[in-house]
């Protein structure tokens, strides 16, 4: 994400977006400014600390052994199962205490530019409504579980801490190229789903996906069906994903370092230069570059994927 070709942009106010580039038309809600920050957290219900407490309790069943450690240990340090939906404002203190990071309440999915500035200034914008029990097992929108629970312990990793602003900062670029879906890609298999490979030889997931999901979490690490392969970020932002289904590919880091060494001091512009318009290797697709850890067998997918009743095996 090195920004050698142009100056770095300034990020302490919101930067004006250049009139060219596309952004996803959604609608601010009257009650937020231009940051589209909630004036404060939620009041919620002791039913939403409830839901809190019972989605905490179903992770911790199949999160040890297969959570990355620094995952786990970001858990323990900001003392995430005091009970209840965790406080922003105490939350953010404990971790701008440790990485400089704080967490931001917003109404709903924000726009990219938005994002990305929030990322490029150590904000994690996060969701500041909790699922029902109705949908307790799937929700379409982020919610403060996944936000809070799936996100931030990783925060608390230092290495991890600075992937996340550059990775802010790498949004406007992508911007400007109107290749925000590589980028977007690339944010999919490493911060949403990604694994990785401690000491070598023990794999374990990092990405808030996985994490906040008692499913996938088992699956990513576990499962003969999805493809495990080493992480290459000139491939990764050419790679296809669906966001309604279990991931038919992961790809696996060998450190925190490694993902920091791969991408922000990867000159993007070449990159973007190189990329045409909508080529993309489908999800499923093991290419002859790859340096496959684990090839899968697909056989979930085969079977039908979600809704068909196909076992995560
Ligand atoms: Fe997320």
């Amino acid at each position: 994400m090195a920004t050698t070709a142009q100056p770095a942009q300034d990020f302490s106010v919101l930067p004006e977006l250049p009139a060219d580039v596309f952004t996803a038309p959604l609608k601010k809600p009257a009650h937020v400014g231009h940051d589209w920050l909630e004036p404060k957290q939620t009041a919620y219900t002791s039913e939403d600390d409830a839901i809190w407490n019972d989605l905490f309790a179903r992770q911790m069943d199949v999160l040890p052994g297969r959570a990355a450690s620094a995952f786990m240990a970001g858990l323990e340090k900001l003392d995430l199962n005091r009970g209840g939906v965790p406080e922003f404002g105490r939350l953010s203190e404990d971790l701008s205490a440790l990485t400089g990071w704080s967490v931001v309440p917003v109404p709903m999915l924000i726009p990219d530019h938005v994002f990305f500035w929030h990322l490029a200034n150590r904000r994690f914008p996060a969701g500041n409504f909790i699922r029902t029990r109705e949908t307790f097992d799937y929700i379409q929108e982020p919610d403060v579980f996944h936000d809070v629970f799936g996100h931030v312990p990783m925060l608390t990793d230092p290495v991890f801490a600075d992937y996340m602003q550059e990775y802010g900062k790498a949004g406007w670029k992508a911007m400007r190229y109107n290749h925000l879906k590589a980028l977007g890609a690339l944010y999919w298999y490493t911060v949403e789903f990604g694994l990785i490979l401690e000491q070598g030889k023990d794999l374990r997931a990092y990405g808030a996906g996985v994490l906040s999901g008692p499913t996938e979490a088992v699956y990513s690490v576990e499962a003969r069906s999805p493809n495990r392969i080493m992480l290459n970020v000139d491939r990764v932002m050419r790679t296809d994903y669906v966001i309604s289904d279990l991931q038919p590919t992961y790809f696996v880091i060998e450190s925190f370092e490694d993902l920091f060494r791969q991408t922000v001091e990867r000159d993007f512009d070449r990159l973007y230069r190189s990329l045409g318009p909508s080529f993309t290797y489908a999800n499923t697709a093991v290419i002859d570059v790859d340096n496959v850890y684990d090839r899968g067998t697909q056989e979930y997918l085969l079977r039908g994927g979600r809704g068909s009743g196909a076992k995560p095996v």
